[in-house]
């Protein structure tokens, strides 16, 4: 079916300074991979997200697989997830053995807080994966209080929360890994793929580029020759008296140019979708039975601009907000534990009943940054006209 507003899988469209970054990187890059740009995007990162090392990878997976292999992980350990989330928040964790605990969000926010992950902490908890879902940020100070009090790790899951923040610090800079997503949904994409790992502790640091790269490293004697015994090493010390095992999760260097590129303008673009979403949440605030989460703050990158619909009506105003009016809202974030693939794994239970009463009853509008003013002009009347008529 076609649609007036679908709900696009592409976030953004690109300037021609961008697009002639793209094009100056594919005529200069040497190599493609691996080379000047990915430096410069990483020190450029580093800075705007005020963190002490960022690496570049090929997905947020990628770097949230990395966060899993680092966080080392035994038999019977657990790791706390939101189960309102994307699938990739959590594989990586169950890949490295971990028991996942699902634990709920907050009705009001939808994202974890440190009550929601309090209940789920137990003697065996090793990690806690806080994942800032729509784009707003969520409460870090309380949340890395509570885990530096019980010695737990913090990986970050902020894919979908660059630039959005918790009293001026970035999401992703607080705990002990931040993980962002470039993806073509999210409000910057590196061309359709790509991710950023970010950390503070050095000795992870050192680790990181072999980790990312097939163990590919420096000898670490002086040499006459530099083709011998070999143009480099392949290594990968141990971590805290563990192996790890090397992975390729490299960006290439065009996507890495334009990463850099797209800094510039991250700010700006969350700036524009917040204001959009105020009018859009204001336009409807006559209809309370349609209910936003409204930040009008850096707190909030409106990655995804969702509400929850208080009169049980919400299949009939999507299939009629579809059918009648061609604009395609969706709904998102199955609970992780009602997929086959968490059940067969042994992670089928929750006690998560505000994100089971959320997810069966939101709404996810049509919010990519190229829509335009008279499209969301029309996305509002059309909402206005059928939640009247239900
Ligand atoms: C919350 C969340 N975590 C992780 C990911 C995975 O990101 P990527 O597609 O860059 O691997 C995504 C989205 O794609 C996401 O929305």
């Amino acid at each position: 079916m076609g649609y007036q507003i679908h709900f696009s899988g592409r976030a953004h469209a690109y300037t021609e300074a961008e697009i002639e970054t793209v094009v100056t990187a594919m005529r200069e890059a040497e190599p493609l991979t691996q080379g000047r740009f990915l430096q410069a995007f990483e020190a450029r990162f580093r800075e705007y997200a005020g963190v002490p090392h960022a690496f570049a990878v090929c997905n947020a997976t990628a770097a949230l697989e990395m966060a899993a292999q680092l966080c080392r992980f035994h038999p019977g350990d657990e790791v706390i997830i939101p189960s309102h989330t994307f699938t990739a928040t959590a594989y990586p964790f169950v890949k490295k053995g971990a028991k996942v605990v699902w634990a709920d969000i907050d009705p009001e926010t939808r994202v974890v807080t440190a009550e929601t992950i309090g209940r789920c902490l137990s003697p065996r908890t090793r990690a806690i994966v806080v994942v800032h879902l729509y784009g707003y940020a969520a409460d870090m100070p309380a949340i890395m209080a509570l885990a530096r009090e019980r010695g737990v790790l913090v990986v970050e899951d902020a894919a979908q929360s660059l630039g959005a923040r918790v009293g001026g610090r970035m999401s992703g800079a607080f705990g002990d890994f931040g993980v962002y997503s470039f993806h073509s949904h999210k409000n910057v994409t590196t061309l359709g793929e790509g991710g950023m790992l970010t950390l503070h502790d050095p000795r992870m640091a050192k680790l990181v580029p072999m980790l990312r790269h097939n163990g590919h490293c420096a000898f670490d004697f002086p040499r006459d020759d530099y083709w011998i015994p070999a143009m480099g090493n392949v290594d990968l010390p141990e971590w805290e008296g563990e192996r790890l095992w090397p992975n390729n999760y490299c960006l290439g260097e065009i996507e890495c140019a334009l990463g850099a590129k797209l800094l510039e303008r991250v700010e700006a673009i969350n700036a524009e979708k917040r204001a959009r979403a105020m009018a859009f949440i204001d336009g409807l605030s006559d209809f309370p039975e349609l209910r936003f989460h409204r930040v009008d703050s850096d707190r909030h990158s409106y990655h995804l601009l969702a509400a929850e619909m208080t009169n049980g009506r919400r299949n009939d105003f999507i299939r009629r907000m579809s059918r009648e009016k061609e604009i395609q809202c969706v709904v998102q974030y199955y609970p992780l534990n009602r997929y086959d693939f968490y059940r067969k794994a042994g992670f089928g239970e929750a006690n998560c009943p505000q994100a089971d009463r959320f997810f069966d009853n939101m709404v996810s509008f049509p919010f990519h940054h190229w829509l335009t003013e008279a499209q969301l002009e029309t996305m509002m009347q059309a909402t206005r006209d059928l939640l009247r008529g239900l």
